[in-house]
């Protein structure tokens, strides 16, 4: 799916973040496997990462992050009438998280619902809410994106456990009188969905004590397929948004990639051909957060000032499914209509 933006402006008006307080570093991880430190740096640029307490699910992380957008935007959550939750790890199958966390804001005239896209859940909802709000169906929506990947880690595989964190991150999005969301790339290749999944636990293969004691219900991967997958679908999925809204590679002053690996990132970076201070990477310190990747370095670029009104921003995620999705954004610093 492609295309631009052609109905009402619409935009981030709001930005939120939350991480869990445990800190693992990869020095923590290489007591508990046989890893360590250099391996880790030199394969993926990840360092630490945030792991969530027992007790924590993903309602508790989007909470947090849902309250901050909320209060960036200068809404509260009685404004709010679609609350989308993209995740692979909602707090259970159902009662989908998006129905929780509204009753939590106190968003009772929302329509509230999860969507399962991989690591690309996040652009695919932001994708979902522009629609509805150019469209004129909805007025003020919520995407949260965060995932809690290790409560379904096999702590027992080093090569899928050294690679993902937890964290949410959460925009509010609004009409604007200009400027905003200018279009989208969004696919799927379903025959690649093996190389990335979790296999036991759906209508599929229901749980079992025997799916259990196989260890099924974590994730498994094949990280060399998905390295290639990556690599060529930032690249294209970047190049086809750009092209699609008229614009070039040089326009773009802030680029969001998923941030799954910095050597995944710094291949797309040269192949696309965007100068290395343009490139938002936190990996380093939140590792994989799936869902939670593109809002929370979002939300680290505007800490740090790069978010200024009139930038144009390119955020490009892959994931499970396997799946791929871009979005380009002329930055409106709130400006809500
Ligand atoms: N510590 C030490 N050694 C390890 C570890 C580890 N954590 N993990 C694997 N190894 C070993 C392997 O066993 C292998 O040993 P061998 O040569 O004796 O068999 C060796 O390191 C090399 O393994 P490779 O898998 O070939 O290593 P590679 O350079 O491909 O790096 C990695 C592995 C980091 C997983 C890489 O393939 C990758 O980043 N893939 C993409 C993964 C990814 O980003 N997934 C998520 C994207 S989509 C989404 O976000 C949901």
């Amino acid at each position: 799916m492609i295309g631009t933006a052609n109905g009402l402006a619409v935009s981030i008006t709001g930005l939120g973040s939350h991480v869990p307080d445990r800190v693992v570093t990869n020095d923590e991880l290489s007591t508990m496997m046989e890893t360590s430190d250099e391996w880790i740096v030199e394969r993926t640029g990840i360092r630490e990462r945030r792991i969530a307490a027992p007790e924590e699910a993903l309602s508790d992380l989007a909470l947090p992050a849902a309250r901050q957008a909320l209060e960036d935007a200068g809404i509260s959550g009685s404004d709010l009438d679609l609350i989308i939750v993209a995740t692979v790890t909602p707090d259970m199958a159902f009662p989908a998280t998006a129905a929780i966390l509204a009753d939590e804001l106190g968003a009772h005239d929302a329509g509230a619902y999860d969507l399962s896209a991989g690591c690309t859940g996040f652009m695919y909802a932001v994708a979902q809410a522009y629609g509805m709000l150019a469209g004129g169906l909805a007025q003020r929506a919520l995407v949260v994106g965060g995932d809690v990947l290790s409560k379904i880690l096999d702590w027992s595989d080093r090569g899928t456990a050294v690679l993902f964190g937890d964290g949410a991150g959460a925009v509010v999005l609004e009409r604007v009188g200009q400027g905003g969301f200018l279009g989208f790339e969004l696919g799927a290749d379903g025959s690649g969905g093996l190389q990335l999944y979790l296999p036991a636990g759906g209508s599929r293969a229901p749980a079992t004590a025997e799916s259990v004691a196989e260890r099924r219900h974590f994730v498994q991967m094949n990280g060399r397929e998905v390295f290639k997958f990556a690599t060529r679908v930032l690249v294209a999925s970047a190049e086809a948004v750009l092209a699609e809204c008229g614009r070039t590679i040089e326009d773009v002053d802030v680029y969001v990639p998923h941030q799954a690996n910095v050597r995944i990132i710094e291949y797309a970076t040269q192949k696309l051909g965007i100068p290395d201070d343009r490139v938002v990477i936190d990996v380093d310190r939140y590792g994989n957060t799936s869902s939670g990747s593109i809002p929370l370095a979002l939300a680290d670029a505007k800490a740090d000032g790069r978010l200024a009104a009139g930038r144009l921003v390119l955020m490009t995620g892959m994931g499970a499914g396997l799946t791929w999705g871009s979005g380009l954004i002329e930055w409106t610093d709130g400006g809500r209509t």
